[in-house]
């Protein structure tokens, strides 16, 4: 079985095959040109993803030593994401699925992160907890099996990326700001500001707006970014981090609490995270649940994940007409 993978809903244009099972290739191009802009912009997104796709399909079927007409199931990415940018992937797939004459499977992107886990080595075992920490979305699910998905909760405005990324340009160190706030939070004392954490009434929901306004509102308080020194931009922004990673690992010990799984896995962009890392293995260990965290390759947008997601669905009897249409949001 030869499933060839494809996902297009921001700013990475990937292609993956999965052969027998085995991943042999995920090929992934960012677009890093966004950054010139303080984030993504989608038009320049879209036309960035209809130049590659093409190359990217051939190089990533010659990686695998795979013939066009060898591939058994062709999946992209339908949504959430950027719609001009959706469209792109999905309907080259759809093309390339009629003139083969091959099934077809739409996959939703969130689904392709949760079980991202299944590409590594260790794999998680169900029922488990997964946390989606993306720039787009922050869900805490609890998985049954491939099938049955449950929704505890999400954020009621920013995702933990998005946060990471507006501070980030906040404190001027630049986008993607995940990785940079982490770099300089490296140096920095976590405990010099005590930046508040959300309580909300519904236990897994999240929200980090207001973790992004008191940052704010502090850097007014020392009279702007241009009155503060190196340290104390390091100081803020680890100490910024903590707050978010404290509220995700908040709910996340809830949901270990509440419910009887065997398996914690944190998926998406922000998995990156060292300190979220390090917060989630200590407290995985604390109640004798596996942890899974995918390596970069697979935590980031990829296509394998894509391409693991449509086989799974293949192999319980699902597979997409091609009228499939995209869809940008998470609830549709
Ligand atoms: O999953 P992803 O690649 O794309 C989306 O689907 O959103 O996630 C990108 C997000 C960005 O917001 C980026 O700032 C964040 O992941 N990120 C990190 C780190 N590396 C990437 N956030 C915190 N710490 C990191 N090391
Ligand atoms: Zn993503």
């Amino acid at each position: 079985m030869i499933v060839l993978g494809i996902e297009t809903s921001c700013d990475e244009t990937s292609v993956a095959v999965i052969k027998d099972g085995l991943l042999t290739a995920n090929l992934i191009s960012s677009q890093h040109f966004h950054k010139n802009f303080g984030g993504v912009v989608p038009e320049l997104s879209s036309r960035a993803h209809l130049q590659i796709v093409n190359p990217l399909v051939k190089s990533a079927l010659e990686k695998s030593s795979v013939k066009l007409e060898d591939i058994d199931l062709i999946a992209a990415t339908a949504g959430p994401g950027l719609i001009g940018a959706l469209l792109v992937g999905l309907t080259y797939a759809k093309g390339l699925s009629l003139s083969l004459n091959k099934k077809f499977v739409a996959v939703n992107h969130i689904e392709g992160h949760i079980f991202s886990g299944f590409l590594m080595e260790e794999k998680p075992e169900f029922p488990f907890l997964a946390l989606v920490v993306s720039g787009g979305h922050t869900l805490l699910l609890l998985v049954k099996n491939f099938i049955e998905i449950y929704k505890l909760g999400s954020t009621v405005d920013d995702a933990a990326g998005e946060a990471f990324d507006k501070v980030s340009k906040l404190l001027g160190l630049g986008y993607p700001g995940g990785p940079k706030i982490q770099k300089a939070a490296e140096g920095g004392d976590a405990f010099r500001i005590n930046f508040p954490i959300a309580e909300l009434k519904e236990p897994y929901n999240f929200s980090f707006s207001g973790l992004k306004t008191a940052v704010l509102r502090y850097v007014q308080q020392q009279g702007g970014i241009q009155n503060l020194d190196e340290q104390h931009i390091k100081d803020i922004a680890a100490s910024f981090q903590m707050a978010v990673i404290k509220a995700l690992i908040q709910k996340l010990k809830r949901a270990i609490k509440s419910f009887d799984v065997k398996s914690v896995s944190i998926v998406g962009g922000v998995a990156a995270n060292s300190l979220l890392k390090e917060k989630a293995t200590e407290l995985a260990y604390e109640f004798n649940n596996k942890i899974v965290i995918p390596r970069l390759e697979f935590c980031g947008d990829n296509a394998a994940m894509i391409a693991f997601r449509a086989q799974t669905l293949f192999e319980s009897g699902i597979t997409h007409k091609l009228d499939y249409k995209p869809y940008p949001a998470l609830d549709e």
